[in-house]
């Protein structure tokens, strides 16, 4: 039996995620909007054979945004392009249950799980959106509550699942003799009726090589957790302290058998975001120069994004956060637990509350490859992580680095993989092709031709 992989995702955004990449002397300008650019980072990626290049999205921005979302592609209409550019990696991208119909995205996957050979995931979130714009851009005159949210989710889902499965995979005879183009028997209409969505079917593209898009997911929040363990087969997570960490894997995987899963039917892939140097030193001063290039407005009015509405004119950036009063907002409820936490156990100054949400914070995750590939073998043997999102604070030296100087290590560990085994991305997970659920109920297409 093969020994116990790693799995790994490249989160793939502009010039990495510190809110002040974009000012290094280095960083390429106009980066999140350079197709060129994203596909030689695609490229670098499976150079380290990561199981998925991954593209985030949100549906708003304002001026307080991270600068690399301003001004950035459709992330489906991107993958599509780099599936063009890469061969094995798979390509996965966000999109929203509260902001599509289930019928438009399933076709949009389906449609790059066939252009990429059977290599797209779809990370379903629901919107976390501390601000309530993303509402205001869809019509609507505020952002869906919570966990009204993960119920609409729950059946978008199922509707999205069903419309993959509209086709057998043998449906298109294309018979040129008797002019039979498919076989009905294997054609299936959905027909689906709930509390929010009601959708006939069947989809106009049928199933792919994997047979569907993995499904990605990443709340943590009960009703994410509960969503998750139904129905993901990847979860992303971002629990910055070891022990936590564990806590959620084990809290996630122990939910799985109550939906008749197996823990090795869900990967959770922890979210890092390290700065690699051949020297501690080095390593060092690359975190500083990043944060030396932080304007504290800059800090401030991110925090406020991320976190919900503070007028945070009134401080700076040395006021210890303890003295602010964060709203409890319809946004990401796990993280504005966690950050309640953090401020009560460490009573930070806002500067420091940026840097540890944001700012490559892990100090364990500063340094040399060695000490890097040590602490992501502890998180991955002992129980914390099935692999990692790395979540470069600097692209594209952050991702080179990794993959030039960790990933080594990791292989003669015998802790990842030296090549891709297969060409699907359910083959790089070791997950199994999901059986059509309407092929069992079908007659056989000779019985019906007999008639
Ligand atoms: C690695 C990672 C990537 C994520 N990407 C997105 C994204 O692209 N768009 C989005 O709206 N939310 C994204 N999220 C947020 C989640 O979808 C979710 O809103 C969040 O984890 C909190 O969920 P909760 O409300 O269930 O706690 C991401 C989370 C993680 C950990």
């Amino acid at each position: 039996m093969t020994k116990r992989q790693i799995h790994l995702s490249a989160y793939l955004v502009g010039t990495g995620i510190h809110v002040a990449s974009w000012r290094l002397p280095a960083a390429p300008k106009n980066a999140s909007i350079d197709l060129e650019y994203y596909k030689r980072l695609a490229q670098t990626a499976e150079r380290g054979k990561f199981d998925i290049a991954f593209i985030a999205d949100s549906l708003a921005v304002n001026e307080d945004s991270h600068p690399n979302i301003l001004n950035r592609f459709e992330p489906t209409t991107l993958l599509a392009a780099l599936a063009g550019a890469t061969s094995k990696i798979g390509l996965v991208a966000t999109a929203s249950t509260t902001y599509h119909e289930p019928y438009n995205l399933a076709r949009l996957f389906a449609s790059v799980d066939h252009i990429s050979g059977g290599r797209a995931g779809w990370n379903m979130v629901t919107t976390g959106d501390a601000t309530g714009e993303t509402g205001r851009n869809f019509s609507r005159e505020a952002h869906v509550e919570h966990d009204h949210r993960y119920e609409r989710a729950e059946e978008f889902i199922d509707v999205v699942q069903g419309l993959w499965d509209s086709w057998e995979d043998d449906a298109f005879v294309q018979d040129k003799e008797t002019g039979v183009f498919f076989d009905p028997t294997k054609m299936h209409r959905l027909d689906y009726k709930g509390k929010y969505y009601s959708v006939q079917g069947p989809l106009n593209i049928g199933r792919s090589k994997q047979g569907q898009p993995v499904i990605v997911q990443a709340g943590a929040s009960e009703p994410g957790q509960r969503l998750a363990a139904r129905t993901a087969e990847v979860v992303f997570s971002h629990v910055k302290d070891f022990a936590r960490a564990k806590a959620f894997y084990q809290s996630l995987k122990s939910r799985l058998p109550a939906y008749g899963r197996t823990p090795d039917e869900l990967h959770i892939l922890q979210g890092i975001s390290p700065i690699i140097a051949d020297t501690q030193e080095e390593a060092d001063a690359i975190h500083r120069q990043l944060q030396d290039l932080l304007l504290p407005e800059q800090g401030l009015r991110f925090l406020s994004g991320y976190l919900g509405k503070v007028d945070f004119r009134k401080y700076t950036l040395d006021t210890p956060a303890a003295e602010v009063d964060f709203p409890k907002d319809n946004g990401i409820q796990s993280h504005f637990e966690w950050m309640t936490e953090l401020i009560r156990k460490k009573n930070p100054t806002l500067r420091e509350l940026y840097t540890l949400l944001e700012g490559g914070a892990n100090r364990e995750l500063i340094g040399t490859p060695v000490q890097i590939a040590n602490v992501l073998e502890k998180w991955f043997t002992e129980g914390a992580a099935d692999g990692f999102m790395f979540i470069a604070p600097i692209l594209p030296q952050g991702l080179e680095a990794f993959v030039d100087k960790v990933i080594p290590i990791l292989q003669d560990r015998g802790l990842y993989r030296k090549d891709y085994e297969g060409d699907t991305l359910r083959d790089h997970l070791g997950l199994r092709k999901p059986e059509n659920r309407f092929a069992r109920q079908s007659l056989p297409w000779t019985q019906l031709t007999q008639g």
